[in-house]
């Protein structure tokens, strides 16, 4: 397990009530009338569950994964206060199998790690829907990220050979200081 990592997020969530928030990423929200709500979903680096949680108030059975026992702590509790099931699992995504063809929804939001792209593609059953959002590297210029760790220009949008692509987009919101690109693609 990457220690590191463990010990930086969660120290990031202990220093704040709710780092992202409760609701879910727009990008989820606005295309929830593409899921169905039926079956298995995966919600890689799951955070604090804001995404999570979301699936699992439209009907799916939720695996959240996270290296931060912290952030999946309060995925629990925050589940628990509203009344919403999801199962968890502390894991280092670094060294991670996805199994194939066992997810009827895969979320992932605000991670990048391109070793597990192959995986996703092949974790989705057939109807499957991927929905991805994260940095690009338009959002180099508002942060000390390292290249590595965004998205190049279309990248997400060629990631998934085999997938085809219900809604793609690349967004750089000067005002804001963000710059991302968002997914959603189905397995025919
Ligand atoms: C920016 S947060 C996004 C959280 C969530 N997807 C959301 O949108 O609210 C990135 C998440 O990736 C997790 N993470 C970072 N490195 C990881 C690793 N190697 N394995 C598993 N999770 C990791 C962190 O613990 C953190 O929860």
């Amino acid at each position: 397990m990457s220690l590191k990592d463990k010990e930086k997020w969660n120290a990031k969530y202990e220093s704040s009530a709710c780092l992202a928030g409760r609701e879910p990423v727009p990008w989820l929200a606005d295309h929830a009338g593409l899921l169905s709500g039926q079956g298995m979903a995966l919600d890689i680096a799951m955070g604090e569950g804001r995404n999570a949680l979301f699936a699992a108030s439209l009907g799916y059975d939720v695996l959240g994964v996270d290296i931060s026992d912290v952030g999946i702590a309060r995925a629990e509790s925050l589940g628990r206060e509203n009344k919403l099931t999801i199962r968890t699992q502390v894991a280092d995504l670094d060294h991670y199998s996805i199994e194939d063809d066992s997810y009827d929804l895969i979320l992932c939001f605000y991670f990048l790690n391109r070793h597990l792209f192959e995986g996703i593609r092949k974790g989705l059953r057939p109807g499957g829907v991927l929905m991805y959002e994260t940095f690009t590297v338009d959002y180099l210029q508002y942060s000390g990220f390292r290249r590595e760790w965004v998205l190049e220009k279309n990248e997400l949008l060629e990631a998934f050979p085999g997938l085809s692509v219900l809604d793609y987009r690349e967004v750089d919101e000067a005002e804001n200081e963000t710059a991302y690109a968002s997914l959603v693609a189905r397995k025919e």
